[in-house]
């Protein structure tokens, strides 16, 4: 799986990283280092850094970090192999043949190349006599010419073999177009036949542009209704949404997320550019990641009913974990957004954008939905649970106008609703503020990563491994004095890996910088290393570094010897370890 050194290093010589993310961001320097927005989270003040001299960028804001590799990952939304070919393509630099990766992102490039192939043969099919009918559901569903070709569909002739014949003819092979998804083998012939039969086709396109899969619909009331590519190397449902190839240009500033491939079609036709769909699957984190990738906001439109509802709730959470605006569509007279812009007009669904519930309105009214609000003993209970909802709200304004709103939906006066309010708030604040000192204590008593994959579990030989390894960064040649340390004496395995292969490119007269990491730690390793590394340079005396090193192999002793002669030396130890002790 791995990449050679030497080819690593070239890679990120020739990728300054100043210049990569230079591509996305507005940076501005300020000392030695580049300031910009972050592209991970929204932002209005700049806390997004690039070092050059080390090859790294930090968020401040959102904790986001590593090299040039790792800013590719994330930005483009690739695997590592991937983000290496991507940065290999960028600076013209061949990637050596002999290596693995390279056969998985070749036979990748075939499936694509096929893939848009595929499109355009199904496009191409529209215009055959054998496409009346297609074409007269095209005009049924009110799609516009301009649309079919925005976003390139067609139509899968009613045969066993188009598809396959016609790929075949253009040199793609019948494992590629088994590994596509888009034919299938009869295992008692051992045939092969198309997947896709008779169904308007809808391709999916990956926010590179590569089309990795399609949907196909039926024309009539047969099922499946839709027909989907199924998972392969190229097609991730769970990372993927229709239409965010088109939707990553959109100027609106907000993003609507619908639950078909139809909905999003529509709004396009209407007008809002801005609207993507997931593929018949419902929303993962990693959509909501991507998602706040590209906007600050989301409006959902699921479906009225109560799978469109339950599929509403459960996507909120997600998405405001990313750091989203979040905002409800309520649709009435319809059932999706398909069928709203088709009976009332575009007009009206702007009408409905603007008034759509933010998340403050959309719980108070889902909780009230709950409620027999005729019934006074359910009243009393809505109130209760209302109050303490609206306490969690952030501002005094929104406490006080859903208060208002609460208490006339239960009846009450807006004052007995305050009231309930205020109590639920101090007892929120309470709790938060021991929840808060607790954690307090323990961050400056354990100094914790961020990350919860990493833990410090000996805080004393942690910290000296910090100190360690960015004097080592940032001053090579003082491997020549830890030499007596070894990848094991490092107590967070992640500094013992970095420690030994920083150590052997330095052997190897190689650059040693953390960028060369980013293969063998995974991203959120390097995110937290580099957040080491970004923290201000204090300048440290020459002992200093010695000192780590005697702590680390110290700590490594006193851990690996077995029974421990001195009783007060373990005491020390132990009561170091919890953090309490020397730096
Ligand atoms: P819906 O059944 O709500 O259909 O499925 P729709 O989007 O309104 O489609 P039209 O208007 O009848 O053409 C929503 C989404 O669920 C997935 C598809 O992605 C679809 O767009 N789905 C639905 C499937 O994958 N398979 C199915 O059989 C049905
Ligand atoms: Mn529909």
């Amino acid at each position: 799986m791995a990449f050679s050194p030497a080819f690593l290093d070239e890679l990120n010589n020739r990728n300054p990283i100043e210049d990569v993310v230079g591509q996305y961001v507005a940076l501005t320097r300020k000392g030695s280092n580049l300031f910009g927005l972050c592209p991970f989270h929204g932002e209005k003040t700049a806390s997004f850094s690039v070092a050059p001299e080390k090859g790294i960028f930090y968020c401040f804001g959102c904790h986001k970090g590593g090299g040039v590799v790792n800013f590719i990952m994330e930005i483009e939304n690739l695997s590592y192999p991937d983000a290496v070919r991507f940065l290999a393509k960028r600076a013209g630099l061949e990637v050596p043949e002999d290596d693995s990766n390279q056969s998985l992102y070749k036979k990748k490039e075939r499936l694509w190349a096929l893939c848009k192939e595929a499109a355009r043969f199904f496009n191409n099919q529209l215009k055959t006599p054998a496409a009346a009918e297609v074409r007269a559901y095209i005009a049924k569903r009110g799609l516009t010419n301009s649309t079919v070709t925005r976003f390139g569909l067609g139509f899968a002739p009613n045969t066993w073999s188009s598809l396959l014949d016609a790929m075949t003819a253009k040199g793609f092979t019948k494992e590629e177009l088994l590994d596509a998804g888009l034919v299938l083998s009869n295992q008692n012939k051992g045939t092969l036949y198309d997947r896709f039969r008779n169904r308007l086709m809808f391709p999916i396109i990956d926010v590179r542009g590569n089309v990795i899969g399609f949907g196909g619909r039926v024309m009539d009331d047969s099922t499946p209704k839709y027909l989907n590519s199924p998972e392969t190397i190229i097609f991730n449902k769970r990372r993927n949404l229709f239409a965010m190839n088109v939707v990553k240009k959109s100027k609106q500033g907000f993003i609507i997320l619908t639950e078909g491939y139809m909905d999003a079609i529509a709004l396009h036709q209407y007008g809002f550019d801005c609207a993507v769909a997931s593929l018949g699957t419902s929303l993962t984190q990693e959509h909501a990641d991507m998602l706040s990738k590209y906007t600050n906001e989301v409006v959902l439109t699921y479906d009225g009913d109560a799978a469109g509802q339950n599929a509403t709730q459960r996507a909120i959470p997600m998405l405001e974990k990313t750091g989203l605006r979040v905002k409800v569509l309520r649709m009435q007279g319809a059932k999706d957004p398909d069928e709203f812009l088709k009976k009332y007009g575009a007009d009206r669904f702007r009408l409905l954008l603007q008034s759509s519930e933010n998340q403050a309105e959309y719980r108070l009214r889902s909780l009230q939905m709950k409620f027999d609000l005729s019934v006074d003993e359910q009243k009393v209970e809505f109130a209760k649970q209302a109050a303490d909802l609206i306490s969690t709200y952030s501002t005094g304004v929104e406490r006080e106008i859903y208060g208002a709103r609460a208490a006339e939906m239960a009846g009450l006066t807006a004052d007995v609703m305050k009231i309930e309010i205020n109590k639920a708030f101090k007892r929120r604040m309470a709790i938060s503020k021991k929840a808060q000192d607790k954690k307090d204590l323990e961050i400056s008593a354990t100094r914790q990563p961020r990350s919860r994959e990493i833990r410090y579990d000996n805080m004393r030989s942690a910290i000296a491994e910090e100190n360690l390894l960015r004097m080592l960064l940032r001053q090579p040649d003082l491997f020549d004095r830890a030499k007596i340390l070894e990848r094991e004496y490092f107590s967070v395995p992640m500094f013992g890996r970095a420690f030994d292969a920083l150590r052997r490119r330095w052997e190897d007269d190689l650059s040693v910088n953390p960028s060369a990491l980013s293969e063998l730690l995974t991203p959120e390793e390097m995110a937290h290393l580099t957040s080491i590394l970004q923290k201000p340079d204090i300048p440290l005396p020459d002992a200093a570094f010695a000192d780590c090193v005697r702590i680390i192999s110290e700590e490594y002793r006193l851990a690996n010897v077995s029974g421990i002669s001195d009783l007060k030396e373990m005491q020390e130890s132990l009561r170091r370890k919890k953090g309490y002790g020397g730096k």
